[in-house]
């Protein structure tokens, strides 16, 4: 029995996606290479083409999404679609499919969410020591102020998708382009100069005086410590620190908190690692805090927290075997599993309670805090079509349902939260699983590219008709 059966008037009920999760045609119409392409070329198992076909699909997609009950979608471009070569002229059939993908949302009265940099940095820009060199910074606002000035239209911009699990992926556990295992001070570099990038590009399109609104979205989980050992309660300070204390003092302050900073110099310190924050980037963080007009939370698990001192390990879950990951990160701390706690096949914590615990945290300690929309949220099955061709996700619907739960009554404490968008909107290409990981409300046979409404997809269906009333 479902727990959420109304949604309030004005909220925005969407579905998220990613260009390159969904887009697929990597080589058509004069799209440059991105690092996943050539990574996944060399090395990958899977291949991104041609993902869920949205790049010719879109139009399904969009209707499929009106038709059960959403009022918004969250987009990303793709940055070597529109500049295939990343210092070189734009790519017009780029500006023309952006053009049309968006309209088709706002004919259908869907609210396209718009994200610029969504884990796809061109290959040029790998080369060149991807974020960890500023001279890309300036790449990105040259590119963040084209897509401002071209598309109008869009009125809810997000700079940069999940900047934290982007340097984590490359620099950590190393599942991502380049690939470096725990290069704490590359990770940490990274993640600064991402929040530079995200607050210039906030500045840059204050300053162009454009009727929308802008912010960042983060990858947020709570960390609580595993015991009442001080050891536990510290380490857990860390991670928090590391993990969410950054980040948001970085966008919403505008300024690390000097707890923040110490508690993150200890982290810094027992890994050998160093992290350069010019006086520049200062004063940008500062001046963009106040012009963020929206701010994007993802959110799908929490932590449990242990004291760990020894070497660091990222045994990553790629397969859905259930118990196959270990996260245990020099000075940070040590992931536990506890019983009580129900987990996906890919060992993420199913914890609703951490987003209202995060969602009241951020009211507490961030009261400037913009509107906030949660830009992620959604649970991994391995899936098949049943004879009825559909899929029974009664699993997905009540995880759904708990974490919606959890934003309505985060609302109520008066927590400024104005939408939910679950991952996905259809099955798509999972960064390091493939194709095995599901998300969608609707089913993608891959072979044919044929979509199938699962349960989900009727329950977001009297969930959409619920604002109607
Ligand atoms: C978020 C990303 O981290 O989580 C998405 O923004 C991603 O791009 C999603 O797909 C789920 O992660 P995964 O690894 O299960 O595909």
């Amino acid at each position: 029995m479902a727990r959420v059966k109304k949604l309030p008037r004005g909220f925005y009920l969407g579905a998220a996606t990613a260009a390159y999760q969904v887009e697929g045609a990597t080589k058509e119409d004069g799209r440059g290479q991105n690092m996943w392409d050539v990574y996944l070329a060399k090395h990958g198992q899977y291949s991104p083409d041609p993902a869920s076909d949205f790049y010719h699909r879109y139009p399904e997609d969009i209707a499929l999404a009106k038709e059960f009950g959403l009022n918004a979608i969250r987009l990303s471009i793709s940055w070597v679609r529109l500049f295939p070569k990343i210092d070189g002229p734009v790519n017009e059939s780029a500006v023309t499919y952006y053009h049309d993908l968006f309209k088709t949302c706002l004919d259908y009265g869907i609210t396209p969410f718009v994200a610029l940099h969504h884990f796809d940095s061109p290959q040029e820009m790998l080369e060149e020591g991807d974020w960890l060199n500023r001279k890309n910074i300036d790449r990105f606002i040259k590119y963040a102020k084209f897509c401002f000035l071209t598309f109008p239209e869009i009125k809810n911009w997000f700079t940069i998708n999940e900047l934290i699990s982007l340097a984590s992926g490359q620099y950590l556990g190393g599942q991502f382009p380049p690939n470096h295992h725990f290069n704490v001070s590359e990770a940490i570099q990274a993640e600064h100069n991402m929040l530079v990038a995200h607050a210039r590009a906030v500045i840059a399109y204050h300053d162009l005086n454009l009727p929308g609104r802008i912010g960042c979205i983060h990858a947020l989980k709570t960390g609580y410590p595993n015991s009442n050992r001080i050891e536990d309660i510290q380490a857990c300070k860390r991670y928090d620190a590391y993990n969410n204390r950054f980040l948001l003092d970085g966008t919403l302050l505008g300024e690390y908190q000097s707890e923040t900073m110490q508690l993150l110099q200890e982290v810094l310190q027992v890994n050998d690692a160093s992290l350069t924050i010019l006086p520049e980037d200062l004063a940008i963080l500062k001046k963009a805090a106040p012009l963020n007009g929206i701010f994007g939370m993802n959110y799908y698990r929490s932590e449990f927290v242990r004291e760990y001192h020894g070497e660091s390990i990222d045994q990553f879950n790629s397969t859905g075997k259930k118990g196959t990951s270990a996260f245990k990160f020099k000075g940070v701390g040590e992931f536990v599993k506890r019983p009580e706690v129900p987990t996906t096949d890919w060992d993420w914590n199913i914890y609703p309670r951490g987003l209202f615990d995060m969602l009241m945290r951020i009211k507490r300690d961030y009261p400037n805090v913009p509107t906030i929309f949660l830009t992620e949220n959604g649970m991994a099955l391995k899936e098949q079509l049943n004879k009825e061709k559909t899929v029974d996700d009664s699993r997905r619907i009540d995880f759904i349902d708990q974490h919606l739960e959890q934003v309505l009554k985060a609302r109520q404490a008066g927590v400024n939260i104005q939408g939910y968008f679950v991952w996905s909107l259809q099955d798509q290409f999972s960064w390091a699983n493939g194709y095995n990981k599901r998300y969608g409300l609707f089913y993608v046979d891959f072979e044919t590219q044929k979509r199938y409404p699962k349960k989900s997809a009727y329950w977001f269906k009297q969930l959409g008709a619920s604002l109607e009333e």
